[in-house]
């Protein structure tokens, strides 16, 4: 909580010993200043459009959840111009309803360019957060006609997810691709892929290169795609679903859409119960590969996503954050949350999804822990957070426990710490 003289309460941490720094009013000024910054110099019209680039050298192009992120961010600012990311961003949505990940604007030279099989848009997704984004705008303004024209597009997405991404209907969705889940090179996928321990990123990112070939000769089409060569249903990709799923109900209620409403309830719960029936086992939720749904028992941030869904009951959330947010040899690092926990053989500090905090996935974390009251762990992570961004500037990602940056230059997840600043870690109530 902001103390009324303008800082943020020295703690002593109860394990480590370590004691944080104090912010100032100023230095949340200058980290809200800075994200702004950012946000406005990212900024790209082509075609009509208005849409942010998450890093003007490495990602040049409109990418799917880093604009759901950029108008959550832009929505404190200007939620205008988080409308014109939205537009942009379901402007490319296909017959299907699938919203692509990457929309390649202007093609930029120089850049690493997959063929996707369509021209100007990849043929996947990533993760759903778009109801969650339009909410948030909404939230700010009230425009409930910015409601009801992104309702339809919303509808088609989530309805593509539903129904294509779940062939054997056990109500989970997969992904046909680890670039899917956001997370590309994550340990996560190492098994489905095929993958050994000690692989270097070229032959991790070979692999995922080889599988888009393959998914081109089924054409992209989900069911098939994923049953002949890769089939993953993902913790954080389904845990955003069912909070988004919740929001669209939500949605469909404000727009008065009331069997809509009471049918996107009905599904958040499908998924809710299948990911308890398929993913969990000894507190912890596993993601789930193949058509045996395989638990794939390897140990990152994405053990913490569910609480972001409020999946678990107060008890195993308090479990959760003890035996694995707290402990020094799994998650508890300098600066908090390394995406890999230390005691896997895989962790590695600077490794691409492999260890590095992201700010996006302490984002998740944050909303996660302040929903059940973990507010000492909330505050710690988002001091965490300001503080990579002070020390190391807006980067890709940080190492957990130097704080160096690495990755792209400018990269816009930073901003996201405006919206960890909106909320306060000992407030009860918070409409999402
Ligand atoms: C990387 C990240 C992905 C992100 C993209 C653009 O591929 O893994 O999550 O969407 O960059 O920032």
């Amino acid at each position: 909580m902001f103390r009324r003289n303008g800082t943020i309460p020295l703690r002593q941490n109860s394990l480590t010993g370590y004691t944080k720094d104090i912010m100032t009013e100023k230095d949340i000024k200058t980290l809200k200043d800075q994200s702004l910054k950012i946000l406005t110099e990212n900024r790209r019209t082509t075609d009509g459009h208005q849409y942010t680039v998450p890093s003007p050298d490495s990602y040049p192009y409109q990418w799917l959840w880093d604009s759901c992120f950029h108008a959550i961010a832009l929505s404190h600012f200007s939620p205008e111009d988080a409308k014109k990311e939205m537009r942009a961003l379901v402007s490319k949505q296909d017959s299907s309803g699938l919203i692509p990940h990457i929309i390649y604007w202007k093609k930029v030279p120089g850049v690493i360019d997959i063929k996707w099989g369509r021209e100007g848009i990849s043929s996947i997704t990533q993760p759903p957060m778009l109801a969650y984004a339009v909410w948030n705008i909404y939230k700010k303004d009230g425009d409930k006609k910015f409601l009801e024209e992104m309702y339809t597009y919303l509808y088609h997405f989530y309805n593509y997810l539903l129904n294509e991404r779940d062939p054997r209907h056990n109500h989970l969705v997969g992904i046909i691709n680890p670039d899917e889940s956001g997370e590309d090179d994550s340990p996560r996928f190492d098994i489905p892929l095929g993958l050994s321990e000690d692989q270097t990123s070229e032959e991790n990112f070979g692999k995922r290169k080889e599988l888009v070939e393959k998914n081109k000769t089924c054409n992209f089409d989900a069911p098939f795609c994923m049953k002949e060569f890769f089939w993953v249903k993902d913790v954080p990709f389904n845990a955003i679903f069912v909070k988004n799923l919740s929001l669209m109900g939500m949605i469909a209620e404000e727009l008065n859409r009331m069997e809509e409403a009471l049918y996107f309830r009905g599904r958040e719960l499908r998924v809710a119960d299948a990911m308890r029936d398929h993913m969990y086992e000894d507190g912890v939720f596993w993601s789930v590969m193949g058509e045996e749904y395989k638990k794939i028992y390897i140990k990152t941030w994405a053990i913490f996503s569910p609480l972001f869904a409020k999946l678990l009951s107060g008890e195993e959330a308090k479990e959760l954050v003890e035996r694995h947010l707290n402990d020094p040899s799994e998650f508890k690092t300098k600066y908090s949350v390394p995406t890999v926990a230390k005691e896997e053989k895989v962790y590695n500090p600077d490794g691409f999804w492999r260890g590095p905090v992201w700010v996006a996935t302490n984002w998740f974390i944050y909303h996660g822990l302040c929903d059940y009251e973990f507010a000492e762990e909330a505050e710690q992570v988002r001091e965490d957070t300001a503080k990579l961004l002070m020390e190391s500037g807006f980067r890709e990602h940080f190492n957990p426990e130097t704080g160096a940056g690495q990755g792209a230059q400018n990269f816009t997840w930073g901003a996201l710490i405006v919206d960890m600043f909106a909320r306060d870690p000992n407030q009860k109530e918070w409409l999402y």
